[in-house]
């Protein structure tokens, strides 16, 4: 049977890490992302390193009409996809979009609204196969409790993780799983130059815990596996503590 993985937002770090784990566990990949030719020396070498097919696509995750028709178009021109992988993401600036209504709408709009639009289109797609697949998606440690410097964020993901839940609750009974990924703090450009950043993780180690969590059927996977004790605590200190810390 052939297994076939759709990356949208391929050009993120843990994108490619996740892209070359997958092509080497036998994957055939569609790369979709923005200036999709720009992806083209890594696709030529993943073709090379694993033998593999690797095609590109263009994709904006905030051109909305593309995303209704995109799993079928996909089908095609590519050939049937059996997992949906949400990369892409937006952390904006927190203090900016406080005043810039524009900076506010892309961060939630490319968290929360496109990602939920994009993963319902996959999802109806992949149940009509009736075929094993799934969805893997990019949340959040941010997503589990507000904190001030990046709630517009936060709150997006947060958003886009009750989504997969409820996703893969409606799901159980389908041979579709659902994996929602938790990341820590990840060395990518999106985090370069952050300040107060701390038990940072390599891409690499990310795209490694997410393809096992995903071969052994996992819900949800925080990564790497003590943020799932830090936000236990961090989602237990009262509230009444909780909005006099600066986090
Ligand atoms: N890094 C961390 O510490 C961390 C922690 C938790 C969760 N995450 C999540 O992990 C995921 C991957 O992020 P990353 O850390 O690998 O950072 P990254 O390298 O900055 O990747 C983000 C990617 O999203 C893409 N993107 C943004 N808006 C898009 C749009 N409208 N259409 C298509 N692609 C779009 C960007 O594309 P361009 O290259 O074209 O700009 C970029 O490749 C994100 O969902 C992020 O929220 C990251």
């Amino acid at each position: 049977m052939s297994r076939r993985a759709l990356i949208l937002g391929a050009k993120s770090a843990i994108a490619q890490a996740l892209a070359r784990r997958l092509a080497a566990e036998g994957y055939d990949l569609v790369l979709a992302a923005r200036h999709s030719p720009q992806l083209e020396p890594f696709a030529a070498d993943l073709r090379l390193c694993t033998q593999r097919e690797v095609r590109l696509w263009e994709f904006d995750a905030l051109d909305g009409p593309q995303l209704a028709g995109l799993p079928a178009r996909v089908h095609r021109e590519c050939g049937p996809v059996s997992l949906g992988v949400l990369v892409f993401g937006y952390l904006g600036n927190q203090w900016q979009a406080l005043d810039d209504s524009g900076e506010l709408e892309k961060i939630l709009h490319t968290n929360f609204t496109q990602a939920v639009l994009a993963l319902s289109h996959l999802a109806r797609y992949l149940e009509r196969r009736e075929e094993p697949g799934g969805l893997i998606a990019i949340s959040s440690v941010a997503g589990d409790r507000g904190r001030q410097s990046n709630y517009f964020y936060g709150a997006a993901k947060g958003g886009l993780s009750l989504f997969l839940q409820g996703l893969r609750n409606r799901l159980a009974s389908t041979p579709v799983h659902v994996l929602t990924v938790k990341p820590g703090f990840v060395d990518t450009p999106m985090t370069r130059g952050l300040e107060g950043l701390f038990l940072v993780a390599s891409p690499e180690k990310v795209a490694h815990d997410i393809v096992r969590a995903y071969q052994r059927k996992k819900d949800i996977l925080y990564t790497p596996w003590f943020w799932r004790y830090i936000m236990l605590i961090i989602r237990n200190i009262p509230e009444r503590l909780f909005k006099r810390l600066k986090l």
